[in-house]
Parts: structure tokens; sequence; C-alpha cells
């Protein structure tokens, strides 16, 4: 489309993108129009390395010719020096940003110490973390635990988020054939979620792009549609043959997504009547991305889950998960129910312990309010800048936030156009752009990432790309 035939059908909403006179005062901010990381600019060295790497590593990820070599707080620096914001947090992981000093010495003088230890034994760690995710959960108000009493809830730890749903699956069939016997193990999700990629939680993922190649999946996998509050349908979906249910409270790679109060309160409700589990999937939006401590911890009491999973940020990129269960599934789960190599490792849990630690503390917690409401004023002006791509109000709350497009091809290249102005952004599901950075990112660095935004927005405008 050409400049000319742009500018006569563009809505007068849309101009002052382009510098037109604009009645709600709003100038979208322009100063990052030149593109200064240019992608596909590697050094000679860098692409060598990347080609040979390239007939070694399986090609299961389209990247550009990108090679990161070092990080600090929310910066990350490529092998030819260019510095770029990471507003991606490695997926929802460097909590803490990268390369955090005082975690750096946690991880040094663990491993100095011991590194590694099987389940056969216990080490100082992993119950330890244990205790402090049951007790954080207890006074952040989730999993519906009582304010006082015992413990009430256990923890198993595993490598990943995908391995913890896939315990968690394992858990509600094991409860469910317990409770109700052998047909007693239904599995519901919803649509648009993601679970991870083993067979389980693969079967709880229900993307044809991400199923269809490894069909056959598990049996007895219902998929519901998310939000749809309306008590019939969901009596339908969950039946006395369910011995699980999970959902994302805030969706993170189907396009940010939230679920009502409504919605789960319906679907709690259901779960008891049944006597399905509850499964809570916070790999994503848990361990404070939403401001608390869950995604469920303000939900009424009745609206919260029998297990919750958590992984990605809980030792800021050290491999780990968690599943953990309230005492009436974990009561199922006894000796040689599960088990792993490596879960529970006394490396993974100092980190872990050390990382609950700070993302908890109430000085935490209110620079991360003050963060998020200020990305929150910044990116709401974005619908009305651009109504010409952007169809809604933005979704998500906290640091987890969805911009949401109209067409399906420019979250991708806002994303791409971003990383050439030195901001890594990601996409979410089939219209979104995401925003997840470092829970400890700066108002400062909350203004660049969204001037980034406009000024690729501005160009995107220019060019037609619309
Ligand atoms: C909500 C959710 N569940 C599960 C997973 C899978 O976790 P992992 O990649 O650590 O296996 C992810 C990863 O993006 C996720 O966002």
């Amino acid at each position: 489309m050409s400049l000319s035939r742009v500018s006569r059908t563009l809505p007068r909403v849309a101009r002052l993108a382009r510098g037109y006179a604009c009645t709600s005062g709003l100038t979208a901010n322009t100063a990052y129009t030149a593109v200064t990381h240019p992608d596909n600019s590697a050094p000679e060295a860098t692409q060598e390395l990347i080609k040979e790497h390239s007939s070694y590593l399986l090609n299961t990820y389209a990247r550009p010719q990108i090679l990161f070599t070092k990080g600090k707080g929310a910066n990350l620096t490529d092998s030819a020096g260019r510095e770029y914001l990471d507003f991606s947090a490695g997926i929802a992981v460097t909590a803490l940003g990268h390369s955090d000093a005082q975690l750096n010495a946690v991880q040094a003088a663990q491993a100095e110490k011991l590194s590694h230890v099987s389940n056969v034994y216990w080490n100082e760690h992993a119950g330890a973390l244990a205790k402090d995710l049951v007790e954080g959960t207890r006074a952040a108000g989730g999993l519906g635990l009582a304010k006082s009493g015992g413990p009430g809830a256990k923890v198993f730890f595993s490598n990943s988020g995908t391995e913890a749903n896939e315990g968690a699956l394992k858990f509600a069939r094991k409860y469910g054939k317990d409770v109700g016997g052998e047909n007693k193990t239904g599995i519901v999700c919803f649509t648009n979620a993601f679970h991870g990629r083993s067979m389980g939680a693969l079967s709880c993922t229900p993307n044809p792009k991400y199923q269809a190649p490894f069909a056959p999946l598990i049996p007895n996998v219902r998929v519901g549609e998310y939000n749809n509050a309306d008590a019939a349908v969901i009596a339908e979906l969950v039946n006395e043959n369910t011995c699980g249910v999970i959902i994302e409270p805030v969706q993170g790679e189907g396009g940010v997504g939230t679920a009502s109060v409504e919605f789960l309160t319906a679907l709690a409700k259901r779960c008891r009547e049944v006597n399905a589990v509850l499964i809570y999937d916070e790999i994503q939006c848990g361990l404070f991305r939403t401001g608390t401590m869950w995604a469920h911890s303000e939900l009424p009491v009745e609206a919260q889950p029998d297990v919750v999973t958590m992984a990605k940020p809980l030792a800021n990129g050290f491999p780990i998960g968690a599943i953990l269960v309230r005492e009436n599934v974990a009561d199922v789960i006894g000796v040689g129910a599960h088990g792993t190599t490596f879960g529970g490792q006394p490396l993974a849990c100092a980190l872990g312990r050390h990382v609950l630690g700070r993302i908890s503390a109430p000085e935490f917690g209110a620079h991360l309010a003050d963060s998020a409401a200020h990305l929150d004023t910044l990116i709401a002006r974005l619908p009305k800048l651009f109504p010409q791509f952007i169809k809604e109000e933005t979704r998500g709350r906290g640091l987890i936030r969805g911009i949401p497009f109209k067409n399906e091809k420019q979250p991708g290249e806002v994303v791409r156009m971003a990383r050439e102005r030195g901001v890594l952004l990601l996409t979410a599901g089939s219209d979104a752009v995401r925003l997840i950075p470092p829970l400890t990112i700066t108002k400062e660095q909350c203004d660049q990432a969204v001037a980034v935004i406009e000024s690729v927005l501005t160009v995107m405008d220019k060019e037609g790309k619309w």
C-alpha cells in the first residue's frame, strides 16, 4: 500500500502516530524509530559459530542470528557488544534479572559445599524450601490453606514446569482411582492453554500445531472453553469420571487471557461436587508475577485449587519446578508413587530459598507494584494511540501483560522490529505481544520498552503494515 493511500485511509486518531494534531492530546513516542540493532548482522566469527552449532543442535527454534554472551539486571549483551533490554526475562524466568550478585554468591557457596545428593537421602535445603513455599502460600492466602494449624500442604520438586504438570496430572489420576475407582481418570483442560510438551502435559495443551505430530495423545482428556462460567456447561464438562482439572489462572503462551473470578469459582465448585483435583498451573503467572505470590492468592477461598504447579522464576534460571499439593491429595501420594533424580537437589533448592526470600520481601513487592502500575499507565495509551493495530484493552495484570492485535501477523512483526531497536519482547497466542520483564524492572526501563513499541508502531503505520 502506498504512503499516500495510507494517509487517506487512516482514521483520525491513528494520524497522531505520524505527527498529526490530535484532539485527545496524545502523541506517540518516536524516539526509537531508527534501527540500531539489526538482526543478522552478527560478527563473522559469531556467524561461523552459529553455522557450526546449528549442524549439531536440533533445529526446534527459529532463532535470529544473535548470540548472547552476558547479562546484568534487565540487560543482555550480544557477541557484537550490543546491549538489549530484556522484557522477556528468559520467558518469565529471571525475576531478579540476569547475573544477580547475591544469587551468584549463594550459588558459588552452595556449589562449593554440595550440589547434588540423591533423593535417597535428606538434604538441608529441599525441606526448607518446601516449608517456605507452604508457609508463604498460607501467609499469602493461597491454596485455601487455613491461617493457622499444621502444614496443610506438601511439595514435590521437579526440574521444569512440564515435569511439575506431569506430576500433578499423575497425582490427580492416583487420587481419582483411590477415591472413585478405575474409571475416574478423566482430565479437563481449556482452550488456549499451555502446560508443556511431555505426553501428559501436551495432551492438555490443545494446540494442533503442538499436538498433531505426536498423536495419539493420552486418553480421557476433554477441552473446555476458557472463561465459560455457565454452570450447565461446566457440569457437562467436569463429571463423576473426572479426576483432575488443570488451568492457568492467567494464561501465558496462549495470549495472556485472565480467568474471571466467576469462572474459577464455578469450576472449583464443580470439582468439589465430583471430587476432582483442581490444579492451577502458575508456572508463568505465579511467584509474584501478577503482584501477589499466586495469581489465585486473592480469590475467594472457594475458588482456590488443590494443587499449584510452579517453575520458571523459582531459582531465577537454575532448573527447578515444584508441585504444591494440599493434604487431601498429598495423602494419596506415598513412597514410590513418584520420583526424580535431580528434583530437590541442594543447589537448586538453596537458590530457590534465596529467590523466594527476596521476591516475598515487602519492599520488593512495593517496587514491583510501582513499576507494574507505571507500565499499566504506559500501555493503556496504546489502544488509543494505535486503534488501527490494537483491537482491545491490554490484557493481564502486574508484570504479565498482553497487547492484543487485530492482525495475526502484527505481533511477530512488532517483536522483530522492537528487537532491532534493542528491546526483547515475546508474542503470545495468535494475536498478542507479551511483556514479561524481570520483576526488578524499573519505571525508566518500562518507559524505554513502551517508547520502542510506540516507535515501532509508528514505523509500521508509515509503512502501511496493517
Ligand atoms: C503455564 C506454563 N505451564 C507449563 C510450562 C512448561 O514449563 P517448562 O518449559 O519449564 O517445561 C510453561 C512454559 O512456558 C508455561 O508457561
